[in-house]
């Protein structure tokens, strides 16, 4: 018999330690020959711990499983949900990215190989660094960090930088609010990243490369060192790629949790041992990037949907999705929901489908009043919005963002003059203090938000001139962006700014 209980964070937080400890114990009591295989997890977190046993005619699901359901689960007296994939959450997903997790053992790199893995790096070492990049390209991949800027034409710049040094780094500082894509990859497939980067070192020909991990993630920590010394042993990456005449090698590093690290240059700053504050663009780090030297900076969903790219071929992930949002997208589904966790589907579909028939509204049964797109950067987007569907160009074309592709649902209890001021004091907390439209516009617009809250009505027109100063005169994303949620809570819901609304009659 085999069992399989996530090792993944958000399965632990919810007892699978103490379940996987309870199958053990009781399976050695009872004689019966079971083994146990700590998995990644399939994305459900409302059904975590999500167990699933093979009793010789398929994996059948069992969740979420407490200590005490354990005897009843090994007697076969528990009900079953069936097979994974006939869960209605996940059979509406589309697979790539996330093609493995939940399935394997993450760090078993020979179940890895049995499940595709591999096959894409194994192409990618027999194709000229031109065709590489070019079949990055021709997938459509965007940056899934957030910006979405194509990942081919990034790779290009580095490709065609003369330099005797270049890197790969990978961007794990997943920060934003209601994100957990990076987390659940690195936890759950670490090789998959792991190829990704090889691929991408091969094709813009750069030999070293580094995970920028933040260090609330311990359990990504220890799986991704494990995954990589292992890769290692194993040849997938070091002098010989595969046994190919491809050079290849990778760390990881460890952030000390500061959100703007996430910023591709702070991150950089930090990774040099140098305090995070961002630097200026121009020079792009994609020609000055780790130490000077041409640098893909790229986010772990990003990297770690190449493999499938060259698997399957740059047209095949072309296929999906919509407009110019190729592939798919790796929304992670938060806040007051019924069904939480990991869909992964092509972009296209929209937003009132994710909330309402995916998510099957809030937890609260109380209606939805608002889901935040994108993080703490990220716009609050009304019911009135709720056909938009998930594409970077619709998103913008609504005043929102896509990012990271985090959505966080709120009901109607919700005070958005409160979630505006929260944005704020974010942004003053978190702020590097490089730039001053950041620096001092986010403490200003705090106290700007508290005299709309204590009834000065003329205050609300200065929060909007200081949102427009912060959008357009910040260095980075963080004081440019931070105007999203503030101007989108006081466009949409004006009510929570009562002031405003008296102003208005
Ligand atoms: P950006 O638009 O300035 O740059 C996008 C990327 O393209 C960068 O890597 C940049 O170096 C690169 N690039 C631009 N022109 C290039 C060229 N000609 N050749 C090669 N590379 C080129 O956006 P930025 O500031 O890097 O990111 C902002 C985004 O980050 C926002 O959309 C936000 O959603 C997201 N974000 C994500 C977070 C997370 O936790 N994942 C946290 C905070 C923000
Ligand atoms: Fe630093 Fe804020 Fe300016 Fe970004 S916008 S450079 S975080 S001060």
């Amino acid at each position: 018999m085999k069992i399989w209980v996530p090792m993944d964070s958000a399965a632990k937080a919810l007892g699978a330690d103490e379940v996987a400890e309870a199958i053990t114990r009781e399976a050695a009591s009872r004689g019966i020959d079971a083994q146990i295989i700590r998995n990644g997890t399939r994305g459900m977190i409302w059904l975590e711990p999500l167990v699933e046993i093979d009793r010789g005619d398929g994996r059948l699901a069992y969740g979420p499983v407490g200590v005490d359901d354990v005897p009843a689960l090994l007697d076969g007296a528990m009900d079953s949900l069936g097979p994974v994939e006939n869960i209605p959450f996940f059979a509406r997903q589309t697979r790539l990215t996330f093609a493995r997790c939940g399935i394997i053992d993450p760090l078993d790199l020979d179940d890895y190989q049995a499940h595709g893995g591999l096959a894409g790096l194994r192409r990618a070492i027999a194709m000229t660094r031109e065709d590489i990049v070019q079949q990055v390209t021709d997938s459509g991949l965007r940056g899934r960090g957030g910006a979405g800027f194509p990942t081919g034409i990034k790779w290009k710049t580095v490709m065609q930088a003369e330099a005797a040094q270049k890197y790969i780094v990978c961007n794990a500082d997943e920060g934003d609010s209601g994100t957990f894509a990076d987390r659940m990859i690195m936890e759950g497939d670490p090789f998959t990243l792991i190829e990704g980067m090889a691929i991408a070192g091969i094709g813009v020909g750069a030999t070293r490369g580094y995970v920028y991990l933040r260090s609330e993630y311990p359990d990504a920590i220890k799986v991704m060192n494990a995954a990589v010394r292992i890769a290692r042993d194993r040849g997938m990456l070091g002098q010989s790629v595969l046994g190919s005449d491809h050079e290849f090698d990778m760390q990881i590093r460890v952030g000390a949790g500061a959100y703007v690290c996430g910023e591709e240059t702070s991150l950089l700053n930090s990774l040099e041992g140098k305090r995070g504050v961002v630097r200026a663009k121009p020079p792009l780090p994609a020609l000055e990037g780790f130490l000077g030297k041409p640098t893909v900076v790229n986010n772990v969903i990003s990297l770690a949907t190449v493999p499938v790219i060259f698997e399957r071929g740059a047209e095949h992930y072309a296929g999906l999705g919509h407009n110019k949002s190729r592939g798919t997208a790796t929304l992670q589904i938060a806040g007051n929901v019924r069904h939480g966790g990991l869909f992964e589907a092509g972009f296209g579909i929209t937003l009132g489908e994710v909330v309402n028939d995916i998510a099957g509204g809030t937890a609260s049964g109380r209606p939805v009043k608002a889901v935040q797109v994108g993080g703490p950067l990220g716009a609050y987007m009304p019911v009135e919005k709720f056909d938009t569907k998930m594409g970077y160009e619709e998103f913008d074309a609504e005043g929102g963002l896509i990012g990271h592709a985090g959505l966080v649902v709120f009901d109607d209890s919700a005070d958005m003059l409160r979630m505006a001021r929260f944005a704020m004091e974010f942004c003053a907390v978190e702020s590097c203090g490089k730039c001053t439209p950041c620096r001092i516009g986010a403490v200003r617009g705090v106290e700007t938000i508290d005299r709309i809250a204590a009834g000065d009505a003329a205050a609300a027109d200065l929060l909007t001139d200081l949102c427009e100063t912060m959008k357009d005169g910040s260095l980075c994303a963080l004081g440019g962006f931070t105007p999203y949620p503030v101007m989108s809570a006081l466009r949409n819901f004006p009510d929570d700014f009562a002031t405003q609304k008296e102003a208005a009659e």
